[in-house]
């Protein structure tokens, strides 16, 4: 049997309405979607159509309602929340929209800190050595503030990486940055597939980072709505713009403007909206903000362990009030 690297099963993932007069929404419709290992899948769909929900199931930062989720060979669901973090810790990395990246930290000690929150003490050269993979090996002593957006963006996958994840998420990893630097990035995720064999899972709207992709799965109102693979910029773009009237809002005449004015889809979407906690549901919380504060209170510990109080205020502060 292959065992694949993500694979999801009759996933469904429904909110509850607030209020009386507020409808619940489903926000993943039955899902089943298998991803092997060394590949490259982009997610698109129109805004609100599950990408985000998609992902953080995928990623264990959220628990489906019903339906199965494996990474590898583990199935999630039914963890522990402390299996699930330890889980997440060792075997999974996530890139944001926002970089998401400490601001009192140097861009070394951020990417240290996925170690340092396992109790293990990063090696320099294995730090020095992620940073060299992403670009910016003279870079580590700098600060995020001192750092271009893609620098930034750069150090957060490098951040990502430093544990060697099987699987590799982004929500809109270049969604707030400029074309050129988006499409380094988006050369480093497709050589951490070609060279390294691992897997890259990216939510995006635009076309051409999809085009990286070896795969594109369409998402329409929480449900699989087909897929391309091996598809030009163009061809996404044909099928996002048939998709419009589809989704709950449609988008996609958005992405076809964006490719056509080669601007490379660039939208403010994904993380702006801060999530509430799921009632009842446990610690495993929703989007940016949720998924370090799952890891909040011990990762501000390490950091004024390691860096003193200030660094773990600045921790604090960018991992949201929600820890
Ligand atoms: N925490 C939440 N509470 C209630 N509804 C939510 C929450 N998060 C997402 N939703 C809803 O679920 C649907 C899918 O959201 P999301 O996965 O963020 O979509 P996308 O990333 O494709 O824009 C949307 O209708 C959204 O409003
Ligand atoms: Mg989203």
């Amino acid at each position: 049997m292959t065992e694949h690297a993500v694979q999801l099963t009759a996933v469904r993932r429904r909110y509850a309405a607030k209020g009386a007069a507020e409808a619940g929404v489903t926000a993943l419709d039955d899902v089943t979607l298998a991803l092997p290992r060394g590949s490259f899948t982009a997610v698109m769909g129109p805004s609100g159509s599950g990408k985000s929900t998609l992902l953080q199931c995928a990623a264990g930062l959220d628990r489906p309602d019903s339906g199965s989720v494996r990474i590898g060979g583990t199935e999630l669901t039914g963890l522990s929340e402390r299996r699930l973090t330890l889980l997440r810790r060792e075997r999974i990395g996530f890139v944001f929209q926002a970089f998401n990246l400490l601001p009192a930290l140097t861009a070394e000690q951020n990417v240290a800190l996925p170690l340092r929150l396992a109790g293990r003490r990063p090696s320099k050269a294995r730090v020095r050595e992620v940073l060299r993979q992403v670009g910016l090996a003279e870079r580590g002593r700098h600060r995020p503030g001192e750092l271009s957006g893609g620098q930034q963006q750069r150090i957060a996958l490098a951040r990502a990486l430093i544990t060697r994840p099987e699987v590799l998420f982004g929500d809109e990893p270049t969604g707030a940055l400029d074309t050129t630097t988006g499409r380094e990035v988006l050369a480093l995720l497709r050589g951490m597939v070609d060279g390294d064999g691992r897997t890259v899972v990216m939510v995006t709207h635009d076309p051409v980072a999809a085009s990286y992709a070896d795969r594109v799965v369409f998402l329409v109102d929480g449900r699989v709505h087909g897929e391309l693979v091996g598809a030009d910029a163009e061809t996404v773009a044909a099928r996002m713009a048939g998709l419009e009237g589809h989704g709950r809002t449609g988008e996609a005449g958005t992405a076809r403007a964006a490719l056509d004015a080669g601007t490379g889809g660039r939208h403010d979407d994904a993380p702006a909206r801060p999530h509430a906690g799921r009632a009842g549901g446990g610690g495993a919380g929703r989007g940016a903000q949720a998924a370090q504060a799952a890891q909040g209170a011990q990762a501000a510990q390490s950091a004024q362990a390691a860096q003193g109080p200030q660094a773990a205020q600045g921790l604090a502060a960018s991992e949201g009030a929600s820890c």
